[in-house]
This record gives structure tokens, sequence and C-alpha cells, in this order.
């Protein structure tokens, strides 16, 4: 990784380890572009199915939110993020889950490792020229049949994206929020299939799977 890029991931890691804490409370009263967050971890968790002999890679865990909808069936999660603070506020909630700390372009797990992977309201924290690289990161970690589910801030294309910043005004912060019309291109380059399902006027999910 680029000096920038160790730099930015510090910057990263400091805010995030900063939220930790309160990140929960701040939720509960969402605003801007997390407005309806809850309502779209809901809605995409039936999109995948976890099995209880599964193992499931959160990809920017925080504290657990999203791999909680998944977690009933009993599946083994490891939780992965760049925030230590993240991850120990996660460990108390859940101390049987196993954790790891790495980011999306350096996940610490061995290749083959996950049944499915999934991460929510972390990839806008990308640049838009390293998903390539992140998702054969995620497919390296992914068994052969593996998924992976993303949900984010995130538009079918531009046009969505430029009315959603319209409308939220002042509401809106500015970052790298994923558009379909750039990811579908990208994972088919890679050989993968990716559906695109809107959750919230906000939110969106894709699910990347091989074309097998
Ligand atoms: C807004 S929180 C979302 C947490 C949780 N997934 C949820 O839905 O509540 C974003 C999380 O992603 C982590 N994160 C940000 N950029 C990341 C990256 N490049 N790799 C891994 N984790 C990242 C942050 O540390 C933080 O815990």
């Amino acid at each position: 990784m680029s000096e920038a890029g160790d730099e930015r991931l510090r910057a990263l890691r400091a805010e995030f380890d900063e939220w930790a804490d309160r990140y929960e409370a701040d939720l509960e009263h969402p605003e801007g572009v997390l407005v309806g967050h809850a309502d779209a971890r809901r809605l995409s968790a039936s999109l995948l199915t976890v099995r209880p002999d599964d193992v499931l890679v959160d990809l920017g865990v925080g504290t657990g939110l999203f791999a909680e909808c998944f977690d009933g069936g009993g599946a083994t999660v490891i939780g992965v993020d760049l925030s230590p603070r993240m991850l120990a506020r996660c460990a108390e909630k859940h101390p049987a889950w196993q954790y790891a700390a790495g980011h999306f372009l350096a996940i610490p797990l061995p290749d083959h490792t996950a049944d499915a992977v999934i991460s929510a309201f972390a990839s806008h924290h990308l640049d838009t020229d390293e998903w390539p690289d992140a998702l054969r990161e995620v497919m390296r970690v992914l068994k052969p049949a593996g998924k992976f589910l993303l949900v984010d801030i995130l538009f079918v294309d531009e046009e969505t994206k430029d009315e959603a910043r319209r409308i939220l005004g002042e509401a809106w912060e500015e970052e790298n929020y994923p558009v379909y019309t750039h990811l579908g291109p990208v994972a088919a380059e890679l050989g993968l299939r990716a559906t695109f399902t809107a959750l919230t006027p906000l939110h969106a999910a894709v699910l990347f799977e091989g074309m097998a």
C-alpha cells in the first residue's frame, strides 16, 4: 500500500476508534445518509441464506449490527475491522465470535475461509479505483461457491446519486458512495455476477457470486 493509502487508513482507524463507544447510541437517531440504515440491514438479510455450519465474515463489522441479522442460525462469525476499538466493543457484545484486525484490501484470513462475506456501511471508504483489488481480496477469502453481500449508501447510477444529493441538501455528506453502473462491470471483469437490490431511498445491496 502507498504512503498516502497508509495515512488514509490511519485517519479512518482514528475516526472509528473515536466513534466506537457512541456508535450505537448515535444510530438510534440517524441523520442524513444514514436515515433508514436499520431497515436496510434488516431487508438485505433476506438476500442471503446462512446455514448453521457456515463461516460468515463481516467486513467492517463495527459493533456487529449487520452480522447480528444472520447470527440466529448459529454460523461461525468472524468480524474484521480496521478499528481496534470497534472490534473491542463488538467482542463485549459477542464474545463467541472471532475477530481479526484488517481491511478491504488486506483481509487477514486464509484463502477459501468463508461461505459468505457480508459488509454494511463500510465500503464507501474505498476509493473508486480500489474496487477491483477489494473484490479480488473478498473472492480470495470466499470458498468457490461463496457469496458476497454488500450493503451501503449505494445507488443504481450516478443520476440517482445526484438526485439523492440534491434532495438531502446540507444533510448530504460527500463520500465515495458506490454506484452499480461501476460495480457491475468491475465484477464482470472478474467473472462475477452482481445483482442490485434497492432497499431504502438511500441504501441498496449488491450480491456478488460466481458465474458458475
Ligand atoms: C459505519 S460503520 C458500520 C459498522 C457495521 N457494519 C454496521 O452496519 O453498523 C463502518 C465500519 O467500517 C469500518 N471500516 C471503514 N473502512 C474500512 C476498511 N477499509 N476496511 C475495513 N473496515 C473498515 C470502520 O472501522 C467501522 O467499524
